[in-house]
């Protein structure tokens, strides 16, 4: 095969949403020159930009387990990364602190609130019982039917598309380069190493390579090995315009949530769905967000839905994040898998990834959520 171009950089990344940006940015910090990020489509417009933009470990999570302390320990980064990306290239990612309720409308619902606050308690997270009046009292829009609900104050949210604006206008102030549609098909391997990747056009070489591909991280090829299997779960949203803002904080129930932003929108979300690389919205679908909206606010009934969209969640097979070198070449990291969480977990895996290649820091989660526990299971 013949190539227009071969190119070199020290760390070429594959991937260019919120994990893959995230990941650069921390690796210039830390000193790396050239940085080559290869992204199939438009950096930042796959699930990143999809998803809500939640950071919210206690209404996420379902025990205490290390999945939720690494989601608390990344959510304890966010005020620090806000402020710095802020600084670095003046656009605000709109981090807001009001917190997260989540609500009861059943005796069902009021069980799973009764069992989160039991164990979040013995967790040590943060975490309040209200009343149906005291709901009411913090979100006056709120359905009267609320039975009670809990308040997580620690449950921020952030606009997770100014976040990629963000993190994209980092890049190109710092000389970090973004290819766009160079879709990567193959990896180029020369005995234990990998040492590049192999656009339709070009070949891309590179002392160590990352995969922050997402959903799509299971369809580019190794000649020995596979990488980790992740599939699509899509995600479907839609979205109001209010005048002014409505809501204070985000609000759950068992169904789905709605994120209020700055600007007047008020996000509803989403299914899940195994529908592999769909990414249209069905009437169903839509018909299901609106009743979670409406049973959350009864004042979501006189708006007009003013966008409707689907991301594509990746999911490994045990749900979890997939972290660290491929045991096939130690010079391949994978971050992927993240699941409902890729913006919450973004700034501790940028840190743990470029902390691994920069100056060979370890960290657990490295361990914990290394692709090898998939070769033990014989799954890769
Ligand atoms: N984190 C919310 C979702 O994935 O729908």
């Amino acid at each position: 095969m013949i190539f227009n171009s071969e190119k070199f950089s020290d760390v070429l990344i594959i991937g260019g949403g919120v994990i893959g940006l995230s990941i650069a940015r921390e690796l210039k910090r830390r000193g790396i020159a050239k940085i080559t990020i290869l992204e199939r489509g438009n950096a930042g417009q796959e699930s990143s930009f999809a998803a809500a933009g939640m950071l919210a470990p206690n209404a996420e999570t379902e025990k205490a387990d290390k999945f939720t302390e690494i989601c608390t320990k990344s959510l304890s980064l966010y005020t620090e990364f806000a402020a710095e990306l802020i600084e670095e290239t003046g656009i605000d990612i709109e981090l807001d602190k009001n917190g997260t309720l989540y609500l009861a409308f059943t005796e069902e619902d009021s069980k799973e609130i009764l069992h989160r606050f039991e164990w979040q308690k013995r967790a040590g997270l943060r975490v309040e019982h209200l009343s149906a009046q005291e709901t009411r009292r913090a979100e006056p829009f709120v359905s009267p039917d609320v039975r009670e609900s809990l308040f997580f104050p620690s449950d921020w949210q952030v606009e997770n598309r100014r976040l990629l604006c963000a993190l994209r206008r980092y890049c190109e102030l710092n000389q970090i380069e973004i290819l766009e549609n160079a879709g990567v098909a193959r990896l180029v391997c020369e005995g234990e190493r990998v040492v590049g990747a192999e656009t339709e056009n070009d070949r891309h070489y590179a002392e160590k390579v990352v995969i922050a591909t997402g959903a799509w991280t299971s369809l580019i090829k190794a000649e020995s090995f596979a990488l980790p299997q992740v599939k699509p779960i899509r995600g479907q949203m839609i979205s109001f315009q209010t005048a002014k803002r409505l809501f204070n904080k985000v609000i759950y129930s068992r169904r789905g949530y709605i994120v209020p932003r700055a600007d007047g929108r008020i996000l509803v979300g989403a299914t899940v769905e195994d529908v592999g690389f769909d990414k249209n919205t069905t009437q169903i679908g839509i018909e299901m967000l609106r009743e979670t909206g409406l049973e959350i606010s009864p004042s979501l009934g006189h708006l007009e839905i003013s966008e409707k969209w689907a991301g594509l969640r990746p999911s490994s097979i045990d749900g979890l994040p997939i972290l660290g070198a491929m045991p096939e070449a130690e010079n391949l990291l994978v971050a992927t898998g993240h699941y409902r969480n890729g913006i919450l977990l973004a700034p501790l895996t940028a840190r743990i990834i470029a902390g691994k290649i920069a100056a060979n820091e370890n960290s657990e989660y490295l361990e914990i959520f290394s692709p090898r526990r998939f070769r033990a299971a014989g799954a890769i």
